[in-house]
């Protein structure tokens, strides 16, 4: 096996003992914002089987950026459980990291702050028909000052917590990356309009973050490739956003794609498990909309390995920014070819969901491939029985 993928990195003054990262997967492992026990389980068994970095998803910055009101909010509530995740971990010899999520416009939960969705601009929010929440309401400099600062205190609160870094998620369609797209950013203040000011809020939280974990705290962000559509963020617009990071102290970019509100399956590739999003979904009218237009508005993409691989390596060429690759990584020669591109770090979800000990069998055998054939069920199911294989 490739020598650096099993070599230490550093990352600010945290040492990671080799390049794999577990990459956020939504787990469902909670209720009301209270996690279980899986949620536990499940990092804690990254960790035991040489996972150097396991991220926790969705911490939700505050009410109004939760899309399930499932999810955990990162205030003074979830100290306990974040300090219980943190010391699981450790004592299995790995480190941790949280997502730091805003859904924006996109949500369909019933706990918020703010009675209409907020996104950059008015926008259609098909998941919140059902919920009394079908448009959102263009962000005040108020509501962006604040969101600056909920980021912030997230993130001190997780490091607070025994958190080991954490990732500010601009990726996906969710908050920062409706206001990174010109396709759902109309705003013709200045954060709207040029990328320079399409830019302008991930900077500030990038800043407030750092100001307000210190200098010596690993600051990882998930950002877009592009978003998978027409006249949305581009390639070009990645690389000029990897470099405004990359002035602002950021000390990793996990390079990803897609949005979750309009191409969901781009970030992911493989089967739409139709059936199984249909059974999950717990409002009535939603699932039979689902039944019968799902097929036509979810959209395929065929699965190949390390998809994104001829796209992120564009972005490897233009940058000395740590990379973290992501994206259909399920062999051990994959796990190579990632490598020889010259990424610094790889993220893994499906294959790991499949098998916890991944990591140990690619190391072992250079043959070694994944049992996950994409069906994405661990998607479908998300909600009704939390993450799991069903391989
Ligand atoms: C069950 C599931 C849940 C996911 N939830 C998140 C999430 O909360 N945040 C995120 O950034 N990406 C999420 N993703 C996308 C993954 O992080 C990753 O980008 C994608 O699955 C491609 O990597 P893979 O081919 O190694 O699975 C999720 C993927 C799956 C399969």
């Amino acid at each position: 096996m490739h020598q650096k993928a099993f070599s230490p990195i550093l990352l600010r003054g945290l040492e990671l003992k080799n390049r794999f990262i577990k990459t956020a997967t939504y787990e469902g492992m909670n209720r009301d914002g209270i996690p279980d026990e899986r949620l536990f389980e499940l990092h804690a068994s990254m960790a035991a089987n040489d996972v150097a970095l396991t991220t926790v998803a969705y911490g939700a910055v505050n009410e109004d950026g939760l899309t399930h009101e499932n999810q955990m909010v990162i205030d003074e509530s979830a100290t306990p459980y974040l300090k219980k995740l943190a010391d699981l971990v450790h004592d299995k010899g790995g480190k941790i990291s949280i997502q730091l999520t805003h859904c924006g416009y996109f949500t369909r939960s019933t706990r918020y702050q703010s009675r209409k969705p907020l996104g950059p601009s008015r926008t259609l929010n098909k998941y919140g028909l059902m919920k009394g929440r079908p448009y959102s309401k263009a962000m005040t400099t108020e509501d962006i000052r604040q969101t600056i600062n909920d980021f912030a205190e997230a993130a001190l609160l997780s490091k607070n917590a025994g958190f080991d870094a954490v990732e500010i998620h601009m990726g996906h369609g969710y908050l920062l990356s409706q206001f990174l797209s010109p396709a759902i950013n109309k705003r013709n203040d200045k954060y709207g309009g040029s990328l320079e000011n399409r830019i302008r809020f991930s900077q500030e939280i990038v800043d407030a973050v750092r100001n307000a974990v210190g200098d010596d705290y690993p600051i990882l962000c998930k950002l877009n490739l592009e978003d998978g559509f027409n006249n949305a963020f581009t390639l070009k617009d990645c690389i000029d956003t990897v470099n405004m990071l990359k002035g602002h102290g950021v000390d990793a970019v996990i390079l990803s794609g897609g949005f979750t509100s309009l191409t969901p399956f781009y970030l992911m590739r493989g089967e739409v498990p139709l059936k199984e999003m249909v059974e999950s979904e717990p409002n009535y009218l939603q699932k039979t909309a689902l039944r019968f237009f799902g097929r036509f508005i979810i959209k395929k993409y065929e699965f190949s390995e390390n998809f994104f691989l001829p796209l992120a390596e564009q972005i490897r060429k233009s940058t000395d920014m740590p990379l973290v690759y992501v994206g259909g990584v399920i062999s051990a020669q994959g796990v190579e070819e990632v490598m020889d591109a010259g990424f610094d770090m790889i993220a893994i979800g499906r294959a790991l969901i499949a098998e916890a000990d991944f990591i140990r069998k690619i190391k072992n055998d250079l043959n070694y491939r994944s049992p996950c054939d994409q069906c994405n069920i661990c998607v479908g199911y998300l909600e009704k029985t939390g993450m799991k294989c069903v391989l």
